[in-house]
């Protein structure tokens, strides 16, 4: 039986950081309001001439250096990310050049907010099948390139990074299992209503930016990742208890925490980081996981519950023994 197992991990924030401080200067916001309702002190924002792909290239190269494989030995590299480079070549073609990789798969998956977990899985499967031993799987995004600085009801929640790891081919799990959901009915909660072919004027004159009906998704997200995380542990013949972290899409420290209640968890076990680069989007989850592994909370054999919720709508949940 093959597995695939992560080896390493890797994460990047762009240097510029804005506070909520700075944010109640350019909307009618507050420090209080944003603190209490989200969790989120700060967040970062990518340099203009600081692309996608460019975050990707540091977690890249980071989680590359943490697994001691040569870059050579990739043959699969994922990005899931919402807000590509370009509309083409993906930003995983992109950062293939830059690594000086040729001729492997390389693709991007669009999940929104579960882009991670989606790109993932689908990584997961290629080891398994023997399609691919190496994979560089990464979860990359600069929300602020679509953000209506104007809107308080979105430009307080979101910031720009990365996270990657890298999956191996291995005897031992690994990743023990992936669940992913989606469900279109509900696009309209959370979406960019325009594009390449709807609405394109919005994208030349810059202004197809992110909608959300904030109170609707998060009632939807609670539901959501309380069902994923019982269908997760009952595929693994799992107790509650047998999951040492909880490693959550990084969008609300509420949606967090009940969440956390479900699973009958203290939030001494929850790897918590939106409070320091606030909804980074499908870089959530490594971003998160690549700071506990780095901290040392997270240690070799413990058992980790992934879990994201994006537009689409989309969710999903990955048991990972580390
Ligand atoms: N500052 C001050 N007041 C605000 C702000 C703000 N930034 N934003 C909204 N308000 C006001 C509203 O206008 C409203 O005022 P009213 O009562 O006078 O009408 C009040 O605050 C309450 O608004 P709600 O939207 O009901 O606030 P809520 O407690 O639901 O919090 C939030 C809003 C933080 C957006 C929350 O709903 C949330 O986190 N939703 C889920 C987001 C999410 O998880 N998205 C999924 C992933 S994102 C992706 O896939 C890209």
């Amino acid at each position: 039986m093959i597995y695939s197992r992560i080896t390493g991990t890797g994460g990047y924030l762009p240097e510029k950081i804005m506070t909520n401080g700075e944010l109640e200067r350019i909307v009618d916001t507050s420090d209080e309001w944003i603190k209490t309702r989200t969790g989120i002190i700060k967040r970062h924002i990518a340099a203009e001439n600081e692309t996608t792909c460019d975050l990707a290239e540091h977690a890249a190269l980071k989680a590359i250096a943490a697994s001691g494989i040569n870059p050579g030995k990739i043959d699969l590299i994922i990005i899931g990310t919402t807000t590509p480079d370009v509309i083409f070549p993906s930003t995983a073609c992109l950062l293939q050049k830059r690594l000086g990789i040729h001729g492997c798969p390389a693709f991007d998956v669009q999940a929104v907010c579960t882009g991670f977990i989606y790109a993932l899985d689908i990584a997961d499967k290629f080891i398994r099948t023997g399609a691919a031993t190496t994979a560089l799987v990464i979860g990359a995004e600069t929300l602020s390139r679509i953000l209506d600085w104007t809107d308080r009801s979105t430009c307080v929640l979101f910031g720009d990074g990365a996270g990657a790891v890298i999956l191996e081919a291995s005897p031992e799990p690994g990743i023990m299992s992936s669940h992913l959901h989606a469900d279109g009915e509900y696009n309209e909660l959370l979406q960019v209503p325009a594009g390449i072919s709807r609405y394109p004027e919005k994208l030349k004159n810059g202004t197809a930016f992110i909608q959300m009906q904030g109170n609707e998704v998060f009632k939807v997200a609670v539901n959501t990742l309380g069902r994923i995380v019982d269908e997760t542990l009952e595929a693994n013949h799992l107790e509650k208890e047998d999951i040492d972290w909880l490693v959550p899409h990084q969008a609300n420290t509420r949606i967090i925490s009940a969440t956390a209640k479900k699973l009958n968890m203290s939030m001494d076990r929850v790897i918590l980081t939106v409070d320091q680069h606030g909804n980074t989007s499908a870089a959530s989850v490594p971003l998160a996981l690549d700071v506990a592994v780095r901290d040392g909370r997270i240690q070799r054999g413990d058992t980790l519950l992934l879990e994201a919720f994006g537009g689409g709508l989309t969710w999903g949940a990955t048991l990972v023994k580390y």
